[in-house]
């Protein structure tokens, strides 16, 4: 038997978010119900992924999403499942994607809920057809609207506003890692139980940075503060050790390494896109509360991202997280140099 903690105290994903409730005298239990709804939706995912070659679900649609990327099959997929898994149930006002240009209603025969859900459905969905690492990333929020179906306002909150925020990593095993402000915990998939099980309780970002994340194929593009914050990164002229570099091109992998090993990971602004690739609503907002949950820190280079509100649903920003130490760095070179 392999008991996921040295205690032998299985804690499954849905007993840990109704413990959770805890913390809410008031809650009714919706919460917990849709965060377990996103997790089963994940289950579903990992394993229609885990076919994907075999179920000839490889590949593009065919199709331009909204951001200007070919849209892959498994983007619709998951796009698709995660829909199915929360529209109907009462809990969501209205729901906005990455795939999807305008926010999505929930169906008219269903009662508008109170809850506002924003998802990168498949984040990482270049490396699909690599068998390399990908996953999905949620915010959620309550609705600042009364009644009725939920509107583009929803959607367009500060992350100061989140209720809860997680994603999923679909990598060596399939990972749900969630905060409803408490703490952050990561859950493990037996899929041979179908049950996500605590195995990262109160996840800290390490204070000792290991590794590096960016693309550096742009840096010609970057601004002299981030060159100049980089080569420190590097090791300068020989006075700090250098970091390790990492880079998945998922962004939701590389800041899952970034959380458990500490470090950080960064989408600057470049010449020939001010402001970078990541999405703001469905990329940074989600990941800068979980990283500020987790001791770090994440900004655009001048302020914290949970300052950001969003004018845009695909609003995109640049991104710099991770240890809050080296977030600061950056945002200090930035101000120096550019
Ligand atoms: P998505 O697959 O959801 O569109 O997101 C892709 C993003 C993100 O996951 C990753 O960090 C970044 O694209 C990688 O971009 P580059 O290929 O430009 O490095
Ligand atoms: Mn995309
Ligand atoms: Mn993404
Ligand atoms: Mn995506």
């Amino acid at each position: 038997l392999i008991l996921p903690s040295k205690s032998g105290r299985v804690v499954t994903i849905e007993r840990h978010i109704l413990e959770t409730q805890k913390y809410y005298p008031q809650a009714t239990g919706v919460l917990t119900n849709l965060l377990y709804d996103i997790a089963l939706a994940g289950k579903m995912i990992a394993s229609q992924m885990s076919l994907a070659g075999l179920a000839q679900v490889l590949g593009k649609t065919g199709d331009v999403n909204v951001q200007g990327e070919q849209v892959m099959k498994l983007d619709r997929l998951a796009d698709d499942i995660i829909y199915h898994m929360t529209a109907t149930t009462g809990r969501v006002a209205v729901l906005a994607s990455e795939e999807h240009e305008e926010i999505i209603p929930v169906p008219e025969q269903t009662t508008p809920g109170k809850y506002i859900l924003m998802f990168d459905p498949l984040d990482g969905s270049s490396n699909i057809d690599y068998d390399a690492g990908v996953g999905t990333i949620f915010a959620i929020y309550n609705r600042v609207t009364s009644e009725g179906p939920g509107t583009v306002d929803d959607c367009l909150q500060t992350g100061r506003n989140l209720v809860a925020a997680g994603y999923i990593v679909y990598g060596v095993s399939t990972m749900f890692v969630y905060t409803t402000g408490h703490g952050v915990h990561g859950f493990t998939l037996d899929p041979s139980i179908g049950e996500f099980l605590l195995t990262h309780e109160n996840i800290r970002i390490p204070p000792e940075p290991v590794y590096y994340s960016t693309n550096t194929g742009n840096q010609e593009k970057w601004s002299k503060g981030v060159r100049e914050f980089t080569k420190a990164l590097h090791g300068g002229n020989g006075k700090a050790k250098p970091l390790s570099m990492r880079y998945v091109g998922a962004l939701v992998v590389d800041f899952h390494r970034t959380l458990l090993a500490g470090g950080i990971f960064y989408y600057p602004g470049d010449k020939g896109k001010p402001q970078g690739k990541l999405r703001l609503t469905y990329e940074a907002i989600p990941l800068a509360y979980i990283a500020e949950q987790a001791g770090g820190y994440a900004s655009d280079g001048c302020q914290a991202i949970l300052d950001i509100r969003p004018q845009q649903l695909h609003q995109r920003t640049p991104l710099f997280v991770g240890s809050s130490s080296l977030v600061r760095a950056a945002e200090a070179y930035i101000a120096k140099y550019d």
